[in-house]
């Protein structure tokens, strides 16, 4: 990118708005939060500098440490609906040496820059049905009413009065059909469209291959450059969808729309790595078995991180300023033991915390998805309403804390395994209910839970 590039517009979420829209989902976690909001809003910052500046600020990378079920992978979840900008999160677990079977890591920037392509290509789309929706509608009653042409050899012959009388019932008749397609009338009929002959499944066992990854073009490949037409039948609406696709396809300029989608990927694009942890090999291990191929991962990470050029189906696609945000557990392994190199790459390192009691009872209620919201509307399918007294409330969070402590910390999944057994009756027995309302108790909560949670053995394997 050069200094007269000018900045790509992208939404300017505020650090502060943020962080409360992650409010809305995740507890706490404050100091993870605000980096991130940080690193966003950076984004924006960087691209307001003008001149040649801003090609030299590149992102910090960030890498958020934190025991298991305390929300690293939640946080990447809603910060890829807040990023304005092309994210995706990727395991960093699934990747394998270049070499060897599996995925190598410059797919991770393939995938950004196909959703960030996908992404423009859907915005023209939009635009698109402004103008295209009155030819489509054209073409659908053309399928269901055939067009009428004056010149036709038939219709040419007849004296004047007739013809003119047999196009203002074909008008009326249009008018007609007109109006009911608008209301979906004709929803049901069925009609004859011309499609692309494909080869699905001779392509979906290429790319189960990886073909797709060397940035083939499937179908050039293929040297069918005549593409076959077949007829096919297909409803009013399946008709209409596949009708602007085509029309969409013709008028769109795909060139542009994949300038543009490199340019957002490599200006703009987040890579979320979860479960970084699991590439690594713990100090005293190293060099055997699976380890060599783990620190092979690591180094293959590195210069992606750190900034090359991707070869893409789109074209090459620099990396250098994509954001790179990493997430591990570190449960058995330290960040330490991450090759030096890349240690190097991820200068911001963010704790997160294991969660207590009193996060735990906000995390039951206070998230737009929170746990007791999800029951409540399943049950509520049922007609039955489920209510929980503070008290109650209460009792589950500290029971998912002690279980936590005298079992294993598994964070925030212990709500869940909970809840399941809390309510397992009352899930079984929803349908044949006769009282609709259900109020738990924190009686209710100590009875049903307490032989479980007293009894270690029996909390390991049922909560
Ligand atoms: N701070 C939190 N606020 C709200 N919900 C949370 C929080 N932490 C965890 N949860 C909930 O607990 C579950 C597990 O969280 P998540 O998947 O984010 O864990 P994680 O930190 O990625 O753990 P792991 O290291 O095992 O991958 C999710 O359903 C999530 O909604
Ligand atoms: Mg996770």
């Amino acid at each position: 990118m050069t200094a007269h590039t000018p900045p790509l517009q992208i939404p300017q979420l505020s650090p502060r708005e943020i962080v409360s829209e992650l409010d809305h989902y995740i507890i706490g976690q404050d100091a993870a939060k605000k980096a991130v909001a940080i690193a966003l809003r950076n984004r924006w910052r960087r691209q307001q500098v003008v001149g040649e500046l801003r090609d030299e600020i590149y992102p910090n990378n960030i890498i958020l440490i934190g025991p298991t079920g305390v929300g690293k992978t939640e946080l990447a979840r809603r910060l890829a609906n807040l990023a304005g900008a092309p994210f995706i999160k990727v395991e960093a677990s699934k990747y394998t040496e270049v070499g060897y079977v599996g995925r190598d890591v410059d797919s991770m920037v393939r995938d950004l820059t196909d959703l960030a392509v996908s992404k423009v290509r859907a915005e023209h789309m939009d635009s698109a049905h402004e103008k295209l929706d009155a030819l489509i509608e054209e073409r659908l009653l053309d399928l269901v009413q055939p067009p009428i042409f004056t010149e036709d050899e038939e219709t040419a012959e007849l004296p004047q009065g007739e013809k003119q009388e047999k196009i203002d019932s074909w008008k009326k008749k249009r008018a007609e059909l007109r109006d009911e397609l608008r209301a979906g009338k004709l929803d049901d009929l069925n009609v004859e469209i011309e499609v692309n002959e494909t080869s699905m499944p001779l392509m979906q066992i290429f790319s189960a291959q990886g073909i797709e990854e060397m940035g083939f073009n499937m179908p050039e490949a293929m040297g069918d450059g005549s593409t076959r037409r077949k007829l096919v039948q297909a409803t009013i609406p399946e008709a209409r969808e596949h009708l602007f696709e085509e029309e969409f396809d013709r008028e769109i300029d795909m060139d542009r729309v994949i300038r543009e989608g490199i340019r957002r990927t490599e200006a703009l694009g987040i890579v979320f790595l979860d479960e970084i942890d699991k590439i690594v090999s713990s100090s005293d291990g190293e060099g055997v078995g699976p380890d060599v191929s783990r620190s092979g991962v690591q180094r293959d990470i590195l210069p992606v991180v750190e900034g090359t050029t991707v070869a893409t189906k789109y074209g090459p696609v620099k990396t250098d300023h994509i954001l790179f945000i990493a997430a591990g557990a570190f449960s058995t392994v330290k960040p330490s033991d991450l090759i030096p190199e890349l240690q190097g790459r991820f200068p911001i390192r963010v704790e997160m915390e294991r969660l207590g009691e009193e996060e735990f009872f906000r995390i039951l209620t206070e998230p737009r998805n929170a746990l007791i919201k999800q029951y409540q509307a399943l049950l509520a399918t049922e007609g039955v309403k489920l209510e929980f007294s503070r008290d109650a409330l209460r009792e589950l969070a500290r029971t998912a804390k002690d279980v936590n402590e005298r079992t294993e910390d598994i964070g925030a999944r212990r709500l869940h395994t909970i809840l399941t057994t809390l309510l397992e009756d009352i899930l079984f027995e929803a349908v044949d209910m006769v009282k609709k309302d259900i109020r738990i108790t924190k009686g209710f909560v100590h009875t049903r839970l307490k032989d479980i949670v007293e009894d270690e053995d029996l909390s390991r394997f049922i909560l």
